[in-house]
């Protein structure tokens, strides 16, 4: 019936309705998944969120766009120190790196750090594009030498796709950037490997679909699940503003399509970017969902309705492993069919256990269908 080689299915549920024989199931089984984009911050935010994420996933690309940025190999292996150290004792979880680049980074920086096996990848922000982003690129057509290098030693760029100029809409700034920046970039150095992170886009999808295998995509939960009315529903909801921006409904539906179409370009990243409640909740709110506390539970249900649960591992853990040339991981990882409610805020604590701030999870108070069975 289904082709779910490496799923285990328990039978929730078979009853004959005419010709067609309807099947649930109650618990899947899959590879452990990675996360190929998430933000998992520093200080007290990252002591409170690195085991939610490293409890579920084997490995996570970690954003580099901290206050100041990771611009060196040095900053780098001190950075991947202080979250293996907020990852609690027994969770085997690796960190990749990510270098941010800048107008000045040298391409002989990213060469030594990915070679030398501390850099996975380098990441390209627009400068002034989102969070933490001043210190981006001002230029993309003025780097051609780390592009060149980046090239040579297949090291990954990744890129926050969207035009920095702020007369340009909201709404059409990845658009726009694809257009302008990212086709002469692929046709200029056609072996440079790039993933296009966060795609919110049907012009985004389209373009990843019709480009050579070097140009992979990542896919949030929240841009499967959310559309622009969201973030003005009843009010301002600043918990569903990120950057790229949510677009309309057609957009959203054109991602569910690739992200459960199975094709390898498009894998599991969640972008999970907590921000603690009162800079949320500001006259001047941070751009960022944290949905890293029921991500995996967050696609499932995604796969589940669209008839696609059977695509969630090459989705969440096969695809991306294979873009960056990486083998699989060899755990596995189960999701029970249970309603549960999603609780409204995960608390942060100082060094000393006093509670300062909060943060508030993508799904708050809405029920999921799947849960993570944790060991
Ligand atoms: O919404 C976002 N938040 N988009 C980004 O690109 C950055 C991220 C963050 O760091 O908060
Ligand atoms: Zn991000």
């Amino acid at each position: 019936m289904w082709a779910l080689a490496s799923f285990e299915l328990n039978l929730l549920k078979s009853s004959c309705k005419g010709d067609s024989f309807e099947v649930s199931i109650d618990r899947l089984t899959i590879i452990q998944p990675d996360d190929w984009h998430v933000h998992l911050r520093d200080g007290e935010i990252l002591s409170a969120v690195a085991s939610i994420t490293a409890r579920v996933f084997g490995r996570a690309i970690v954003m580099p766009n901290l206050h100041p940025p990771i611009t060196s190999v040095d900053q780098a292996l001190k950075y991947r120190q202080r979250i293996m150290n907020a990852v609690p004792p027994g969770i085997a979880f690796t960190p990749l790196m990510t270098a941010y680049l800048t107008d000045e980074i040298s391409p002989k920086v990213l060469e030594a750090g990915f070679l030398q096996g501390v850099f996975t990848a380098a990441k390209l922000y627009p400068a002034n594009s989102t969070t933490n982003s001043n210190d981006g690129v001002t230029d993309i057509r003025a780097i051609n030498s780390l592009w060149e290098t980046m090239e040579r030693i297949g090291m990954p760029l990744l890129i926050h796709g969207e035009i920095n100029d702020i007369e340009v809409d909201i709404f059409d700034r990845e658009k726009i950037f694809i257009e302008r920046y990212l086709e002469p970039l692929i046709r200029d150095f056609p072996d440079l490997r790039v993933v296009l992170e966060h795609i919110t886009t049907e012009e985004a999808v389209q373009f990843v679909e019709a480009s050579h295998s070097k140009l992979g995509a990542t896919i949030t939960p929240h841009h499967l699940h959310i559309n622009r009315n969201a973030i003005f529903n009843g009010g301002l909801r600043s918990d569903f503003y990120c950057l790229p921006v949510a677009k309309r409904e057609h957009h959203r539906l054109a991602l569910r399509r690739a992200a459960t179409s199975g094709k390898s370009s498009f894998f599991l990243g969640t972008d999970s970017a907590p921000h603690v409640r009162s800079a949320k909740e500001n006259a001047c709110g941070c751009a960022g969902i944290f949905n890293a506390l029921h991500a995996l539970e967050s696609y499932a249900e995604v796969f589940e309705e669209e008839g696609a649960i059977d695509k969630l591992e090459s989705f969440a853990s096969k695809n991306g492993a294979d873009f960056y040339g990486l083998s699989l991981n060899t755990k596995t990882i189960s999701l029970i069919k249970t309603r549960h409610l999603v609780r409204d805020t995960i608390e942060i604590r100082n060094p000393r256990g006093d509670l300062v701030e909060q943060l508030v999870p993508f799904h708050a108070g809405d029920y999921l269908t799947w849960m993570v069975e944790l060991e």
